[in-house]
């Protein structure tokens, strides 16, 4: 049996995972519109990772026989200024995400759930390499944003991201 806070905030973290995937379908929605479809397919991909996120929480409740209860997904943040905003809001984002792993597994730690920690363990591990890659996005455009030609090469660059289902299997 999941402790009681241990399994609401497994059960939250599928909303914001969910939420997650939305706003970076919205992040790769305001890049379409600005012809930019390398960054635009970046976030699509990005989107599917955190889907795959709530699925697995999803799926670890479930594995643990704990109810699911699945909450309205908010209406994501949007009306950036330009593009440069929208990347620090991602990293914000993942930063913001990385805490709320870090509470869940506090909250499994007190409780000695072995078995929580070691399935967030793989969490952890993402939320590291997320934070990287979003920080690597914003000094990418720092450098070479304001130059045409090297904005088209970035966005040449982003548009090879493909789509890789997630390492850890429930
Ligand atoms: Fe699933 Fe980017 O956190």
């Amino acid at each position: 049996m999941l402790n009681k806070k241990v399994h609401e905030l497994l059960n939250t973290q599928i909303n914001k995972e969910f939420y997650s995937a939305y706003l970076y379908l919205d992040f790769s929605n305001y890049f379409k519109a600005k012809g930019l479809d390398g960054f635009a397919n970046w976030y699509m991909i990005q989107a599917q990772e955190e889907r795959d996120h709530a699925l697995l929480f999803y799926q670890y409740l479930q594995n643990n026989n704990a109810e699911v209860t699945l909450d309205a997904i908010d209406k994501p943040k949007c009306g950036f200024a330009d593009s440069m905003s929208v990347l620090k809001a991602g990293l914000e984002h993942e930063i913001y995400v990385t805490s709320l792993i870090n509470d869940i597994y506090a909250a499994a730690y007190e409780v000695k759930d072995f078995r929580t920690m070691q399935f967030l363990d793989w969490f952890v591990k993402e939320q590291g390499e997320e934070e990287t890659n979003a920080t690597d996005l914003i000094s990418k455009m720092e450098l070479f944003g304001s130059d045409p030609k090297s904005l088209y090469m970035l966005n040449q660059e982003l548009g090879t991201r493909v789509y890789a289902a997630p390492s850890l299997v429930l």
